[in-house]
């Protein structure tokens, strides 16, 4: 792919214990057989739901074909396309309030927090309206049950909305496809009873500043029309939680970021033209797959260390823990996804993945760029500190060496590494990303005889959790 992330394995060739290409290869007609099944059967099969068979429901596939579906949308349909409704509610939200709060979980949560992570100022929201470019202070909420961090935010937020500028008003965009997730809907209820009061009898002032990402029913969905939200948009049928990021659950928040939501679905295209046209271990979400597979069937290998080399992208780490854990994490199987941020982790974590058992790969996380200009280890008159010696040097040329230091060790000892390299963090290259890693899921999914949609495991606890609700089985 030029131009576009890459995908190397050369850290995971080596003789005695590592890989070869003979074997490798020896995966890739199995790999080759569910890419078509991927662009055919699934995709004939969504538009046939009746017809899709037990061992594949759900199927979550719809997700391939999103980004293209909604840009063809955005030029045939103009103001009524998805797209046009999601930037002007976007301008509307950036225009009439101050703070956003995000209310949702998992894969209705954890998209969003990856690009306000990986795009605004770490100090965003503590930044001026006028340093912000108005757009608005942002939280994230619902996505956990811990009374402080809901009570903190609520007092953060105020609720005197009498003066009717924007500064001290606040929206909530609530996302949750079920509309009946325990965890968002409490929070809804909570933040939408302080809302109600702020707006006293101003009901339309309260419909616009609710905005809610919802299925085509449900609790919220009930909820929302009895408020009369005046905008609300649709998780589309066939795209689960977790792969919901090119639709309005990342979509909504990504655009009142001020994220530029076209160059971000654009990169999901052209992840999506490499898998359509690329065969067998030409293709690098294949020879991902390959690999991971490999390493866990020869060498017993089934930790799976995202090692990020930029703080930014940390989030992102998470939302892969979770699309890697919630999707193959059944009938036994799955790697175990571990984030790492480094170098600070280097002083944390490394001495195990050095040193520790053999049981990890390691995928290096690599961004060529920063994001602002480089700064430069300076110079003191006196040189206690002995850096001279570096002295004119800058960070990203430090990030470099620490990068190429740690690679070399983890090689000189025969464990494996791949890299995956991004020219820069901009919403193009993370649209990549997202689509990519949701693809090498998939795939590894289907090879592995798993159904990666749905969550099932997950019911368990909810089930357990509803019995222990009752006030009789609970102190004060
Ligand atoms: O990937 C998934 O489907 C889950 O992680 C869901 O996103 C999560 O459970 C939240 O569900 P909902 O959007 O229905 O509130």
């Amino acid at each position: 792919m030029s131009g576009q992330i890459r995908f190397s394995y050369e850290g995971a060739l080596f003789e005695p214990n590592g890989l070869n290409k003979d074997e490798l290869q020896k995966l890739a007609p199995a790999l080759e057989q569910v890419r078509k099944e991927i662009l055919t059967s699934d995709i004939e099969l969504l538009t046939n739901p009746q017809e899709i068979p037990p061992n594949k429901q759900p199927l979550d596939g719809a997700f391939l074909e999103l980004p293209q579906k909604l840009l063809l949308e955005y030029q045939t349909l103009k103001e009524k396309s998805e797209i046009r409704q999601i930037l002007a509610v976007a301008e509307r939200l950036q225009n009439e309030v101050d703070a956003v709060v995000i209310l949702g979980i998992g894969g209705s949560y954890m998209g969003a927090k990856t690009l306000f992570d990986a795009f605004l100022s770490p100090y965003h929201n503590e930044l001026s309206r006028a340093e912000r470019n108005g757009i608005p202070r942002i939280y994230f909420e619902g996505n956990n049950l811990d009374n402080d961090s809901a009570s903190a935010l609520l007092d953060r937020l105020g609720n005197d909305f009498s003066e009717g500028s924007p500064e001290k008003k606040w929206a909530v965009v609530v996302v949750s496809k079920s509309g009946g997730t325990l965890e968002t809907a409490v929070a809804f209820r909570k933040f939408l009873s302080t809302l109600k009061k702020s707006c006293g009898q101003n009901r339309r002032l309260l419909s616009r500043l609710i905005v809610p990402v919802t299925g085509k029913s449900g609790k919220l969905y009930d909820l929302a029309t009895s408020i009369r939200c005046e905008d609300k948009f649709e998780v589309p049928e066939g795209v689960g939680g977790r792969f919901s990021i090119f639709s309005a659950v990342g979509l909504l928040p990504a655009a009142v970021m001020g994220i530029d939501i076209l160059s971000f679905l654009l990169g999901a295209v052209s992840t999506n033209e490499h898998f359509y046209s690329e065969k067998e271990l030409d293709n690098q979400v294949l020879q991902y797959v390959a690999v991971q597979i490999l390493c866990e069937q020869k060498n017993n290998q089934k930790i799976r260390v995202l090692s990020i080399w930029n703080k930014s992208l940390e989030s992102f780490g998470f939302w892969y823990d979770q699309l890697l854990s919630e999707s193959l994490g059944k009938d036994e199987q799955g790697a175990t996804p571990l984030t790492v941020v480094n170098t600070r982790d280097l002083h944390s974590r490394a001495q195990q993945h050095q040193e520790g058992r053999r049981d990890k790969v390691i995928t290096n996380l690599i961004i060529q760029k920063p994001q602002e200009g480089p700064l430069v280890v300076g110079d003191l008159s006196s040189n206690e500190d002995q850096l001279d010696e570096i002295s004119g040097l800058t960070y990203p040329q430090l990030m470099q060496a620490a990068i190429l230091g740690t690679n070399q060790a983890y090689r000189d000892d025969n464990r494996p590494t791949l890299d995956i390299t991004l020219p820069e963090v901009s919403p193009a290259f993370l649209g990549q990303l997202f689509q990519y890693f949701m693809l090498t899921t998939v795939v590894e999914g289907r090879v592995l005889g798993l159904n990666p949609y749905g969550q099932p495991g997950v019911e368990k606890y909810k089930e357990l959790m509803k019995k222990f609700l009752k006030r009789s089985n609970l102190t004060d």
